[in-house]
């Protein structure tokens, strides 16, 4: 027999027990067995999908009574990993609809590519399930309103997977800064970034027979098939997402709305481009990713200025950090990083403070366990969760602003209470997109 492959070993019992540590979390251990298991449906059996999945089993609060994926791949692996984690093989889906109308879903996690989660988490919700959907929350800035609105209309909990909000150093970090540690603040700057170089175009390949390419698309354009998109790949490429701004940049500039209390910039302008990793291409026969490679977007807000930079080349130890939110303040510099936790390097020659990370998962290095358990505390006692979709909807605002201003190669004002630019033609378009047929723009 074959060795299982990275993604059969993540989604076996024994890359489960490897990304979970083997043990229980020490959240986990404190709780006492759940009231009420709900029934539970994962769309996105993928790599994050499942991570979720095992931290909500392992929480005890849930029935896995559906999984659902356009891959039959992914699908019959992780169904296969559920029920050797729970003892029950829960029912397979391609098609959320036909789950949606079929099963009574009372709690739906979505990870799927970026382009689905406000259409899936919009259906979920009209079903009657809370959702626990990841970040970002919209592909476009309307999208994402439209899934704020429709968990305000129907009265359900929607946590968004902004982990980054509960992990213990951001907590004890955002106390810090908070209570002034780091004096007045008047810049901060976020970014991520990583090693890399130029990129050839990849053949585009026929659709494996496991894969029901169509409904990958859904509502966005059909472009041909390339390995290289599927699976994990879909960041990369703008149909499906919005590079690394739309996927790292969503936590690290929550964190700044998080200390400000600040619901919007005012002004924002991205610079950027694609000098490393070369032109996009795509044909019928190749194409490369189309997200650039690096930008720098600056926000201004009425009380300081925030900076997003990230490079997809050149990611050393230069700058001690790859990841994470420099503060600037009057008292000194305060870092927020992943693993490396907090610091801060005071002005006046005094001792480094610093605090590590806690994880429940070295591996991943994530907070997921304490996320999930919010949700679920939040269900019970119908309040909002600590990353609540407004709160996930912001923050994603953040990064699609920015890519606006990318698009159109300008700044851009934005009137955040009306969410519209103002006198801005152009620029307001870029709020929704066309959808392919038969998808409807949510509104
Ligand atoms: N919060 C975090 O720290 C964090 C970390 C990693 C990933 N994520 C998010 O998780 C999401 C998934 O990322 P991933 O790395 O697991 O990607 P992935 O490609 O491994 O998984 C996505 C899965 O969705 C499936 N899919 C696509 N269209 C579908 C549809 N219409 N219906 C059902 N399934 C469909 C794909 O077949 C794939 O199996 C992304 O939005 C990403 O931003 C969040």
């Amino acid at each position: 027999m074959n060795p299982p492959n990275r993604r059969q070993f993540l989604h076996s019992a024994a890359g489960a027990a490897v990304l979970t540590g083997g043990a229980f979390s020490p959240w986990l251990r404190a709780q006492e067995a759940p009231a009420k298991k709900y029934r539970t449906a994962l769309i996105g059996s993928g790599w994050w999908g499942m991570n979720i999945l095992r931290v909500a089993i392992e929480d005890g609060a849930v029935d896995v009574v559906a999984l659902c994926d356009v891959d039959a791949d992914e699908l019959e692996v992780s169904a296969d990993e559920v029920e050797s984690l729970t003892g029950t093989l829960p029912a397979i889906y391609k098609d959320y609809r036909e789950m949606l109308g079929k099963e009574r879903i009372e709690i739906a996690i979505i990870s799927t590519p970026d382009h689905w989660h406000a259409l899936q988490g919009i259906a979920c919700i009209e079903a009657g399930a809370h959702v626990f959907v990841e970040k970002p929350t919209g592909h476009t800035i309307r999208e994402s309103r439209a899934m704020v609105k429709a968990a305000r209309a129907h009265d359900r909990v929607v946590q968004v997977g902004m982990h980054r909000r509960i992990g213990p150093h951001h907590v004890s970090g955002m106390k810090f800064l908070k209570d002034g540690g780091a004096g007045e603040i008047g810049m901060i700057r976020a970014f991520a970034h990583s090693v890399g170089g130029p990129e050839a175009p990849t053949p585009n390949e026929p659709v494996p027979d496991n894969l029901d390419w169509d409904l990958y698309c859904g509502p966005a354009p059909m472009r041909p098939f390339n390995k290289r998109i599927h699976p994990g790949g879909f960041r990369n490429y703008l149909d499906f997402a919005n590079g690394i701004l739309g996927d790292w940049g969503v936590h690290w500039l929550d964190q700044i709305l998080w200390w400000s209390d600040e619901k919007h910039p005012r002004k924002i302008s991205s610079m950027g481009g694609r000098p490393v990793r070369g032109p996009v291409v795509l044909n019928e026969k190749e194409q490369t990713s189309d997200s650039p490679d690096h930008q720098i977007v600056t926000y201004e807000f009425d009380k300081f200025t925030a900076v997003w930079e990230h490079r997809r080349f050149g990611g050393n130890e230069a700058e001690k950090s790859k990841v994470g939110c420099y503060f600037y303040g009057t008292k000194g510099t305060f870092h927020m990083g992943w693993r490396d936790g907090w610091t801060f390097y005071p002005n006046d020659g005094k001792e480094i403070v610093h605090e590590d990370p806690k994880f429940d998962d070295e591996k991943d290095g994530h907070n997921v366990p304490p996320l999930w358990r919010d949700f679920i505390e939040c269900i019970e006692q119908k309040r909002l969760p600590v990353a609540d979709v407004e709160i996930g909807h912001l923050a994603t605002n953040m990064s699609l602003l920015g890519m606006i201003s990318q698009r159109l190669g300008r700044s851009v004002e934005w009137d955040g209470e009306s969410e519209t630019f103002p006198g801005d033609e152009e620029a307001n378009k870029l709020l929704r997109r066309d959808y392919r047929a038969p998808w409807e723009y949510p509104v």
